[in-house]
């Protein structure tokens, strides 16, 4: 069973994300805490409460994170995720509380309690788990892995080359990619691959659970944005969830370890995330990149966890 903490911004794909972990018998998520990013610092709290409260999971210690990246002031994604960051379905008000306390002491005090090594899953911009490092570096040694969706070795999706959740927060990336913390990186490259069609979302209404209901409302919004074909996709890309589908199935996908590091004083292309993939610095390879997936298992991954709700 494989321990993990999510740090996430509710945010459609994140949804994804933490339904897979949801779903899974491996993965006991231990605590959720949110970050700004796909939408303003409360909507993505309440998000994640809401599809805790959704999945009937109402026992997960989640807490709010910091308001603003590190350096620069909040962008949000209104444009891809709606106003209230999560548009296209009609989710339950939280009915439980949140913790008394930051994303970072939610993440200390989680780590702290655990006899095993924990994962962290990090599915948006890096801002609480890099001040978490900053504060409780004794901590450190806790972290099995630092898993997370972001970056690109290549094109971008909110700069040419610069992916949304690094560019968010690119001192915070920098800070967790230098950590010297085993890391596992699901970049534009392997999620622009992980794409839901119209048909298989359609598909999900045929399982007809509440939660299965929910998460077809929240795909055909999702999926409206990426309908421009500048995109060249076939459906919607599902960034987040690659991570989870990766701790359950590394056989999934294909990988290769490099240095990665991330660009902060670019005027071009502040927020890239620079992939050493021929090994021309010499420095350590600290990232396993995914690069390619078998996209039918991962559709199937999703159908089959969809169907494990009441
Ligand atoms: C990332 O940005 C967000 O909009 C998504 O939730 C995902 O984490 C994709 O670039
Ligand atoms: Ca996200």
């Amino acid at each position: 069973m494989k321990k993990i903490i999510m740090d996430c911004d509710p945010g459609h794909d994140d949804a994804l994300a933490m339904m897979l972990a949801l779903a899974s018998p491996e993965i006991d998520l231990l605590a959720v805490t949110s970050s700004a990013g796909n939408q303003t610092p409360e909507k993505t709290l309440n998000n994640a409460m809401r599809l805790l409260t959704l999945m009937h999971h109402q026992e997960i210690p989640v807490a709010g994170g910091n308001r603003t990246p590190l350096m620069q002031p909040l962008e949000t994604a209104g444009n891809v995720h709606g106003k209230s960051g999560l548009d296209g379905a009609d989710l339950p008000d939280p009915d439980f509380a949140v913790q008394d306390m930051t994303a970072i002491e939610l993440i200390a005090k989680t780590l702290r309690e655990s006899d095993d090594p924990v994962t962290l899953v990090v599915t948006g911009p890096m801002t609480n788990i890099a001040l978490f490092l900053r504060v409780y570096p004794e901590l450190k040694g806790k972290i099995d892995r630092i898993v997370f969706m972001g970056g690109a070795m290549g094109l971008g999706n909110w700069t040419p080359s610069v992916e949304f959740n690094i560019y968010v927060d690119p001192e915070a990336a920098k800070i967790v990619l230098n950590a010297g913390i085993p890391l596992t990186m699901a970049p534009l490259n392997v999620t622009h691959k992980a794409q839901i069609l119209k048909p298989e979302i359609a598909a999900i209404g045929e399982i007809n659970n509440p939660v299965a209901n929910a998460f077809q409302g929240l795909l055909n919004f999702f999926e409206v944005y990426h309908e421009n074909p500048k995109w060249g996709f076939k459906g919607a890309p599902l960034h987040d969830p690659c991570t989870i589908a990766w701790l359950l199935h590394p056989e999934m996908f294909e990988s290769e370890l490099m240095n990665v590091d991330v660009e902060t004083q670019g005027e071009l292309v502040r927020g890239e995330t620079v992939c050493d993939y021929y090994e021309l610095t010499g420095k350590p390879k600290n990232t396993d990149v995914l690069l390619d997936i078998d996209r039918p298992a991962f559709i199937q991954l999703i159908m089959d966890s969809l169907k494990t709700f009441k």
